[in-house]
């Protein structure tokens, strides 16, 4: 039966290039395409920028551009990324495009004639110096549970506690470190908990059908009440005051849509530009209307475990209560983590950096394979292991499935001219095996269980292998006479190789379509597994499919990022540079000579001291808060927290607002007073005690903090 789906991952925010996160959803939902279209159904696969917000304002301000500049800039590095992992959407888009502006607000009319919008005045941390409300994650201070200092205005890093920015001490602005003041605004909600709110929420998480069990366990919590009769389901606050990037409010000058309600509408911005593209204005915009309102269209959202709440509460209310079609599936998946749990961290260099991935020159398809082989329908955190992804490709997915090709494809072109033979019953006996599997495989796919797929299709590679090594093609080759059983057992090979091919298709699409043209054939879809070749078919010459991976490969991804290659003349520059033995400058002597591959090993970075303190119960440490301006996956501003022992010579408001340099890549170290996460670069005497004082090092005006030291 065809279906008509409209699938979606999340829209990645319009504020750093792709991480190899979101290229796993790219890949987990590419792959779920692919397979519904192999079915004959006709998909809308489509994603989006992500453009609004406060981070992506404040972070084009801060690169010198305008809001629209600086996500064109982003959006036109998406590219390399999607045709490198051979991502298939049908169309990109914006979620600052036309089509957003308008669904927006007609989405937020529709709730306000429903009487589900309301407003009340707040109290909000307001900046002084920059003129603007703070978001949460721009407000630092300490934690009001624990006392940790720099905390973020939502929750404590150190003891977990959770609180509003208000409930910080001593708070101050991440972006100006000033004092921020707390000013009245009026702000607009969703009313979330109207009655008629919770019994549609009770009654869609509810259904089977829209959510993975685990995740409607999770997601029921907040419709419960409390044992003071309130649930954690409230009002949704869903406006943010100008200056901010985002849509405007209807009738509400200076009030501004908050990001995450322009966000999900967003995925129906891009459908309806595909629409348009495909059928022009008018006719575009109305085959979007009915194809969304189509009862026969399947809504269906891919998305990460952190973005729940907004897509399986908030999402199907504002569609449902706008008199819109609701979501028919949210499915959620884990995070990708590396070494055993630990998350992906670029700077210790443990991070897979998918532009690096494709630049070392590795397949695609072998990401693609491998992580197929670990997903599965649950949310779980998927662990990338490098010697695992070794093992599978190379042993599973070149060794069982591309080998058989290799094994019988020559002696079909050098002794019979490409041309299939018949099938004795043993090689038919064989191949039905293979297509007894097909409507489970098939069922696997469907149900997003592509580890069971895999598994699956391996063991009919296994059973295939089996036959080659019973009938020793190679050894037939020799034999005199038995040219027609060759031809047959070679054939069955390849029978087998086309049939595989079709159940790996969804996750190798590179790969498949070489296969199609290595056989002569129109593209694979999942019915031709009832067919075969048959006798008489000619096929290509077979030029090997796929390689295997180098252990270097995965070396070299894995590296940290080093400085530029070093120059040919380097030896002989250090050797002239070389000072006397004996020497001592500064009162030490030049430490041994090192390559330039020891040096960019240390990965110096320009930092700006964005507070400094004292340590109490310290005499020579001062605490540093420095900017390397890094960023969290929101977007928000991170800082780092550095002692450094320079007490004795500093007064910490000297110090706040300059330069230093930072070794960016130090292993973190815990000390008594808290974690140090690198340390500030400053000159002294060898000895101290005759020739005391420490230097800062400052770099010259110009260098900004994030700049890499060579
Ligand atoms: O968490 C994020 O990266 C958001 N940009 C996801 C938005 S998904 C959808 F709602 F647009
Ligand atoms: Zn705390």
């Amino acid at each position: 039966m065809s279906r008509q789906l409209f699938v979606t991952t999340a829209l990645p925010y319009a504020n750093g290039n792709f991480h190899i996160g979101h290229i796993m959803e790219y890949i987990q939902a590419d792959t779920w395409v692919r397979h519904q279209r192999m079915q004959g159904s006709t998909v809308h696969f489509v994603c989006a920028d992500d453009a609004h917000g406060a981070p992506i304002m404040i972070a084009a301000e801060k690169a010198g551009k305008t809001p629209q500049q600086f996500v064109a800039d982003i959006a036109a590095g998406r590219k390399p990324y999607l045709d490198g992992f051979h991502i298939s959407f049908d169309n990109w888009h914006s979620t600052d495009a036309p089509e957003n502006h308008e669904l927006a607000q007609d989405i937020y009319r529709a709730l306000k004639a429903n009487d589900l919008i309301s407003t009340r005045t707040i109290e909000q941390f307001y900046d002084p110096q920059k003129a603007m409300f703070l978001p949460d994650r721009f407000i630092k201070g300490e934690c009001p549970k624990c006392g940790t200092q720099d905390q973020y205005g939502d929750n404590c890093e150190s003891c977990g506690a959770v609180y509003s920015p208000t409930d910080l001490k001593n708070p101050y602005s991440a972006l100006s470190g000033a004092t921020p003041e707390l000013r009245k605004s009026e702000h607009y909600f969703f009313k979330l908990s109207d009655p008629r709110c919770v019994a549609f929420l009770e009654g869609w998480t509810a259904d089977g059908n829209h959510l993975q069990t685990e995740v409607y366990n999770k997601i029921k919590e907040w419709l419960i009440p409390k044992e003071d009769g309130q649930r954690d389901l409230g009002d949704w606050d869903i406006s943010r005051d100008a200056p901010y990037f985002g849509i405007e409010i209807p009738d509400a000058p200076g009030k501004y849509f908050y990001v995450w309600l322009d966000a999900p509408i967003g995925y129906l911005a891009s459908l309806k530009n595909l629409f348009i593209k495909q059928h022009g204005a008018v006719a575009g915009a109305q085959a979007f209307e009915t194809f969304l309102a189509d009862p026969a269209t399947e809504q269906v959202h891919f998305i990460g475990k952190d973005i729940i709440t907004f897509h399986t509460l908030f999402w199907p209310a504002m569609l449902h209560f706008s008199g819109r079609k609701t979501p028919n599936v949210v499915h959620v998946h884990g995070f990708l983590t590396i070494n055993s749990g630990e998350k992906m961290s670029k700077s210790r260099g443990t991070g897979l950096d998918p532009l690096k991935y494709l630049s070392l020159g590795m397949n695609p398809e072998w990401l693609r394979y491998y992580l197929a082989t670990k997903l599965n329908a649950r949310n779980e955190d998927v662990e990338f292991s490098p010697e695992d992804f070794m093992a599978r490709v190379n042993s599973d997915l070149v060794g069982k499935f591309i080998n058989i090709a290799s094994r019988a494809a020559g002696f079909i072109t050098k002794r019979f001219d490409g041309k299939l033979g018949g099938t004795s019953a043993h090689g038919a006996g064989v191949l039905d095996i293979l297509r007894q599997q097909r409507d489970s495989i098939r069922d696997a796919f469907e149900a997003r269980e592509f580890a069971r797929a895999l598994r699956e299709t391996m063991l009919l590679a296994d059973r295939v292998n089996e036959y080659v090594d019973q009938n020793k093609p190679w050894e037939l080759a020799k034999q005199a006479g038995m040219d027609a059983h060759l031809q047959d057992v070679c054939t069955v090979c390849i029978e087998a190789f086309r049939l595989l091919t079709i159940y790996l298709k969804p996750v190798l699409p590179a790969l498949a379509q070489q296969v199609e043209s290595f056989l002569k054939i129109e593209p694979l879809r999942w019915s031709d597994a009832d067919q075969s070749l048959g006798a008489g078919h000619v096929i290509g010459n077979y030029q090997h499919l796929m390689q295997r991976v180098d252990a270097k490969q995965l070396e070299a991804l894995f590296e940290p990022p080093a400085l530029s290659e070093p120059a040919q003349d380097a030896p002989e520059i250090a050797a002239t540079r070389a000072m006397p033995p004996g020497s001592a400058p500064g009162g030490e002597a030049i430490a041994p000579t090192i390559g330039i591959e020891d040096f960019a090993k240390i990965d110096l970075r320009i930092a700006r001291i964005v507070n400094c303190e004292a340590v109490p119960g310290s005499t020579k440490l001062l605490r540093l808060t420095l900017d390397v301006g890094e960023d969290h996956a929101d977007g928000s501003p991170k800082t780092r927290n550095v002692f450094s022992g320079i007490a004795s010579c500093y007064q910490p408001q000297d110090l706040i607002g300059k330069y230093t340099v930072l070794v960016a890549n130090l292993a973190p170290r815990k000390m008594k007073f808290g974690l140090s996460e690198g340390m500030v670069l400053a000159a002294s005497h060898g000895d101290e005690k005759a020739k005391p004082g420490i230097y800062v090092l400052e770099p010259s005006p110009g260098a900004q903090p994030g700049m890499r030291v060579r």
